[in-house]
């Protein structure tokens, strides 16, 4: 039975109206400013120097991973972007109050903190060299962001769903590791962080979920292109300060030895997406989405089978120096 995309559509907006409230209230909501020095105290120079002092303690390996994080998040208005331009749901006037426009502007409000807060938090370190990180936002933004879901709103859903699980678990990933470290006050910012990563995530999957339920087949289908393009990473168009060095394949590489993103963790998502929708559970499905389903299931194995060789390849591969800490 072939279904209509108004009606799905009209289903997600129902869907989303539900999950507004997993946007943090703003009178409740952190801000960037609770996790950083105070600087109208009097005590602001001692304050600054105990911070800079605690941050002595991250090697030079998991500031890289947190610089690629920061510019990560600071391409922000190429994913909001993104998100207004998935067919059918948008944000039309900028100011509209359909559930999707209110949901695509709370999200990016609180999405914003994450690059905020890292940012600062990088540049009052004095440990990194800040010119660099900002000439390669500037360049990623310039670059743009393509998730490759042809504007269409079930694999943008599904390339959410992935991507905001994939930054919840390296931001999780990253306090652990500056807690091992020493430097409590970053593990606090990764942790705050991958809370709200944690809620847009449950957000984007339930929007996704209701799709598969009111139409099977058009998931499915969506879900094997999305799979078989492979997701990739939203600031694989970052570019290197002075154009000489593949800064995203450099980053991409130090995020793997420190286990902050891995391929596994790539085959985990993909294997908990299959599992959170239920895929080998679909029935009915007929043709090209039976064949889908049939493939998707049998995809996580497939590639957990070339984990090893994948990542042995990745690390073989020499790092570089780091442009953003001073060529070090
Ligand atoms: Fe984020
Ligand atoms: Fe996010």
């Amino acid at each position: 039975m072939s279904v209509d995309k108004q009606d799905v559509l009209d289903e997600i907006e129902k869907i989303v109206a539900t999950k507004l409230v997993l946007l943090a209230p703003v009178d409740k909501a952190w801000q960037p400013s609770d996790f950083l020095p105070d600087m109208s105290r009097e005590s602001w120079i001692e304050d600054v120097t105990e911070f800079r002092k605690a941050s002595l303690c991250l090697s030079d390996e998991l500031l890289v991973s947190m610089v690629g994080s920061t510019i990560t998040e600071e391409a922000l208005p190429s994913y909001q972007t993104s998100l207004n331009r998935m067919g059918g749901l948008a944000d039309k006037t900028g100011i509209s109050s359909n559930p999707w426009a209110k949901w695509s502007r709370g999200w990016a409000a609180e999405e914003n903190r994450h690059g905020d807060l890292l940012n600062r938090y990088m540049m009052l370190t004095g440990r990194v060299d800040m010119r660099a990180v900002e000439v390669t936002i500037h360049h990623l933004i310039r670059n743009g962001f393509d998730p490759q879901n042809d504007h269409d709103p079930y694999n943008g859903l599904i390339y959410t769903s992935f991507q905001e699980r994939a930054t919840r678990l390296s931001h999780a990933k990253c306090a652990q590791l500056a807690r091992k470290a020493g430097e409590s006050a970053l593990g606090k910012i990764c942790i705050t962080i991958a809370g709200d990563e944690a809620r847009h995530e449950e957000a984007y999957t339930s929007f996704m979920r209701r799709v598969f339920e009111v139409d099977p087949a058009g998931a499915i289908l969506a879900m094997h292109r999305m799979f078989i393009r492979t997701i990739k990473m939203p600031a694989h168009l970052m570019s290197d300060p002075d154009g000489a060095d593949d800064v995203f394949a450099m980053f991409s590489r130090v995020a793997q030895s420190l286990g902050i993103y891995t391929f596994s963790d790539y085959v985990d998502i993909m294997e908990h997406l299959v599992e959170t929708w239920g895929v080998a559970h679909l029935k009915g499905l007929t043709g090209e989405a039976a064949q889908a389903q049939e493939s998707i299931c049998r995809m996580p194995a497939y590639y957990r089978r070339r984990i090893a060789s994948i990542e042995a390849k990745q690390s073989a591969q020499p790092v570089g120096k780091y442009p953003w800490i001073y060529r070090r």
